[in-house]
């Protein structure tokens, strides 16, 4: 079992939620980036629980060490590694998950791949904490991309049934969305939304077919996301309500380029960038873990069983996964853009 990607730039991700250390490596980034690593860790301080609506009590200060790739401040064409070491972890709460696994999360699933040797607590490598790394090496690239005038912009488009409107918190909430995630936690539930993504930039030209063109790429790594259920490009699922010639984007010569007047492609042709914003939206769904009691199974005795949850939990993970997104979709980028 191997837990990577990419093809010009490949990522790693390793580690366990309550183990010593979670982390990554990140081969093939270009040597001579010299990354502003205060960034770096703003960026990282998005997805871990700061005080949003509904986020976990575990508090993770998620610092990474960086423990080779870079020297005198810049990237050595190396393999970066880092490390971000768990220091909350409260592995009693999880003590009976190898036996009556959570409904929704991967317990039941990891149990019978590994016959039963997984690190369950707190979800072992199938934990959201996984997604630290992800963010670490995804907002290094972030920052190249950004220096090649390319950036990535990811924002909530709802919660539950919920728009949001433009009137957003720092974590990209509304006031009605607060209130949605707030009154699932006080009811001991959880729920989900929709994230948007912009990759802005790109040239006209990356992606190859036909299974490795940009929407095989994105969908591969942004389902590395847990809790991740769906994604959709430009139009999408609503693309399917439009005649032909609603959803066609008609092209237009702009400063001596062919462009497209509307996006409903979402930026990708045939696999392959159009020079327009590739853009995307993924759902996320409810938290699995929720204080509620549910119905599950007792491995051990091979019978029905009920379970309630004690470990700390998000009401909705959204907020945290938009900055995860983000990285993800920066390292496809990236990866696109190197090859
Ligand atoms: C940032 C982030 C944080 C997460 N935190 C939790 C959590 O606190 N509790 C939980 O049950 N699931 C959490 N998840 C989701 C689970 O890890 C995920 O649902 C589980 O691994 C099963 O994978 P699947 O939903 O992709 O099938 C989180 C996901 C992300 C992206």
């Amino acid at each position: 079992m191997s837990s990577s990607f990419g093809k010009n730039l490949k990522v790693t991700i390793f580690g366990e939620s309550h183990g010593p250390a979670i982390g990554c490596v990140l081969e093939g980034f270009p040597a001579g980036f010299a990354p502003d690593m205060d960034k770096v860790t703003a960026f990282m301080q998005r997805r871990a629980s700061r005080g949003q609506a509904g986020a976990t009590a575990r508090s993770e200060e998620d610092l990474p060490e960086v423990l080779s790739g870079l020297f005198e401040g810049k990237t050595c064409g190396t393999p970066i590694a880092a490390v971000i070491r768990n220091n909350n972890t409260q592995s009693q709460d999880y003590a009976n998950l190898n036996v009556c696994p959570r409904p929704g999360h991967a317990d039941l699933t990891w149990n019978a791949k590994t016959k039963g040797a997984n690190d369950y607590r707190g979800g072992g490598h199938a934990s959201g904490r996984l997604t630290a790394p992800m963010c670490f090496a995804g907002a290094l690239a972030k920052q190249y991309l950004e220096s090649q005038g390319v950036a990535v912009n990811a924002s909530i488009c709802s919660i539950k049934d919920h728009q949001i409107s433009d009137n957003q918190d720092e974590f990209g909430l509304d006031e009605e969305a607060r209130k949605i995630i707030e009154e699932a936690q006080k009811a001991g539930d959880s729920v989900g939304g929709i994230i948007e993504c912009a990759i802005t930039g790109l040239p006209m030209g990356l992606g190859s077919p036909i299974f490795d063109g940009v929407e095989n790429k994105l969908s591969q790594a942004i389902f590395g996301i847990p809790a991740v259920k769906g994604i959709e490009f430009g139009s999408g699922f609503s693309g399917t309500k439009l005649m032909g010639s609603q959803n066609n984007d008609a092209f237009a010569y702009k400063n001596g380029k062919p462009v497209t007047k509307t996006n409903n492609a979402g930026g990708i042709l045939g696999g392959i960038t159009n020079g327009m914003p590739v853009t995307f939206r993924v759902a996320v769904k409810p938290t699995p873990s929720i204080a509620k009691e549910q119905q599950t199974v007792d491995l051990d005795k091979k019978k029905d069983a009920s379970l309630e949850i004690k470990g700390r939990h998000d009401a909705c993970i959204v907020p945290r996964a938009l900055p995860v997104v983000e990285a993800v979709a920066a390292l496809v980028a990236l990866d696109l853009l190197l090859d």
